[in-house]
């Protein structure tokens, strides 16, 4: 897929304009709090950048995200490494955080020798920590089992399905229910047609949904019968209560779009439905009134508008499931 001319919006290199260190302008906008302790799905996540910021800066319990390029979502888990590799390292107790090995962990408990429990591991570690070349340099650093953590650890925070495969796409290595929201513990892709397939953390559900510069290749891929399935899925996966982070983008940028492939172009002339008609959609479906609030869009929609090459203020509406 990665070859062929984008026609899921699958860009790659999609935010490697912006400068690594900027936080995401969209996640600056939304209301504080909503997404502390959240469980997140980030629908279209590309190559995990604000997948991974909502999980490393922003308190979230899980993020999952999900893309349909297998490629983006290898790079996201990629990109979730170089963040790790960035930052300060995690401190548990009095140290840094052992990579000691699980035989050595095992041996460990058996023999009864935690005699005081550590402090726990700080939650929000300095972003940045290092400057870029050291990964340029001697490579990413390894992620350390998740339970290598926890037992030096406290038990503020549990042993989740935190330890991911990333060759397995995502299949957890440990087996425990709880997740953490210790970044890079706390966030997993996943590869999956989203408006066909399931991934498996959507039986859990989800208290918070993006669909960021999602919905314009869900229409154009899928049609008006397909946009609206989407919509119900994801009132499907969210708890009651939850929100719908979502970033429509207009009308007038479909018409670019759909010059990518000629399936496009003719599902562009079937197309009824707007993008001024997803609230009403979303209400018939089961969602309160949206709650607008403007982030600043990606430079790919804003490159279109003459010649411009920053982003512009886009409305972000916030759904919440009634
Ligand atoms: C334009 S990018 C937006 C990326 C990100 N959400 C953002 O706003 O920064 C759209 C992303 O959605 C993904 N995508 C499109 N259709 C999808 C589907 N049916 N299931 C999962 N991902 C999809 C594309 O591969 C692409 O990475």
């Amino acid at each position: 897929m990665s070859e062929q001319a984008p026609i899921h919006g699958n860009y790659h290199g999609y935010y490697l304009k912006r400068p690594p260190s900027l936080s995401e302008p969209r996640l600056q906008a939304l209301p504080r709090g909503l997404l502390a302790d959240a469980v997140v799905l980030d629908i279209g996540c590309n190559e995990g950048w604000i997948t991974c910021e909502i999980a490393q800066n922003w308190n979230a319990r899980k993020v999952v995200g999900v893309d349909i390029d297998d490629t983006l979502v290898q790079n996201a888990w990629k990109r979730r490494r170089t963040l790790w590799s960035l930052q300060e390292p995690l401190r548990v107790g009095d140290g840094e955080l052992e990579y000691a090995d699980e035989e050595k962990l095992r041996l460990r408990k058996k023999k009864g020798k935690r005699k005081r429990t550590p402090s726990p591991p700080r939650i929000h570690p300095t972003k940045n920590y290092f400057p870029a070349s050291c990964e340029h340099e001697f490579g990413p650093l390894p992620i350390p089992p998740y339970q290598v953590l926890a037992a030096l650890g406290s038990s503020s925070v549990d042993v989740g399905d935190a330890d991911y495969d990333e060759d397995e796409g995502g299949k957890p290595k440990t087996s425990t229910s709880e997740a953490t929201r210790v970044f890079p513990y706390n966030v997993l892709f996943r590869t999956a047609d989203w408006t066909k397939a399931d991934i498996v953390e959507d039986a859990q559900g989800y208290g918070v949904v993006f669909a960021l510069s999602l919905t314009k290749w869900i229409h154009l891929n899928n049609g008006d019968a397909g946009l609206r399935t989407f919509f119900e899925k994801v009132h499907r996966v969210l708890k009651r209560g939850g929100t719908l982070v979502l970033e429509p983008q207009p009308w007038e940028s479909y018409a670019k779009a759909r010059r990518m492939s000629e399936a496009l172009k003719q599902s562009y002339q079937s197309l009824v439905l707007r993008p001024s008609d997803f609230s009403g959609i979303l209400r018939e479906i089961g969602f309160g009134e949206p709650r607008r609030v403007v982030g600043q869009g990606p430079e790919e929609e804003a490159n279109t508008k003459a010649g411009s090459n920053v982003g512009f203020d886009r409305p972000i509406d916030l759904y919440v499931k009634l």
